[in-house]
């Protein structure tokens, strides 16, 4: 399988502690926009910690699935009260049928594969999302609304977990490989957050 566990089990229980003040505000986005587009069905791809999947059972939204590759991460998800709604799986090649999902949330998750397993989640989102469904994506976008903090903090994050991951960030960045994906998808709604180092950009299915 692709991907790996770069997740240590140290890392995975302070994944959400450490989170949670900075992403509090990009959790509610979210929660907002599915709310708004009126879903029924969401898969969270690559889910880490199920947190984001918290938010939306806690706002309401029932029909949510989590998957993610990572033992560890998926440890802290049941720990987390989400045994049967995260599993394992790879998000680069999943067993759903083609257009089974509203949604499909992609959130700081793409920076971190190689670029090749990025694209090909990407695809199958696309893939399980139906036609007219969101596609919502969140991660690093650095550009000229980026405070010079706000690339420093996201570089130092990445560097501290390290490894692949951080090369995989490095190359995500330098080849702005976030637009190259969503080329010719609509464009429904983009926001900016942590001083302009993340943004939320959401497209609808093709
Ligand atoms: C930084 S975490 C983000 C977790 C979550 N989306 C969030 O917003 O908190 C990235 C996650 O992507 C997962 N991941 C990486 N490659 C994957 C793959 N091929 N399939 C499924 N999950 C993958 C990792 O295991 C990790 O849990």
């Amino acid at each position: 399988m692709p991907g790996h566990n770069h997740y240590s089990p140290f890392l995975a229980r302070i994944y959400d502690k450490v989170l949670h003040f900075p992403i509090l505000t990009i959790r509610n986005s979210i929660v907002k926009t599915i709310i708004n587009g009126g879903a029924k069905s969401v898969i969270d791809m690559c889910c880490g910690t199920g947190n984001q999947i918290t938010y939306l059972r806690k706002a309401g939204i029932k029909g949510v699935m989590g998957i993610d590759i990572s033992d560890n991460m998926l440890h802290q998800a049941w720990r987390n009260g989400l045994k049967d709604v995260c599993v394992k799986m790879d998000a680069s090649d999943t067993t759903f049928q083609g257009n089974s999902f509203d949604v499909a949330i992609m959130s700081f998750s793409l920076h971190e594969m190689l670029a090749e397993t990025a694209q090909k989640v990407f695809l199958e989102s696309k893939r399980i999302v139906k036609p007219g469904g969101l596609l919502i994506l969140v991660d690093y976008s650095f550009d000229k609304h980026t405070r010079p903090l706000g690339r420093f903090s996201a570089r130092a994050l990445e560097k501290f977990v390290g490894g692949d991951h951080y090369r995989n960030f490095k190359f995500f960045m330098a080849n702005n490989l976030l637009s190259k994906f969503a080329e010719g998808l609509e464009l429904k709604e983009q926001k900016r957050f942590l001083i302009g180092a993340v943004g939320m950009w959401v497209f609808i299915a093709d």
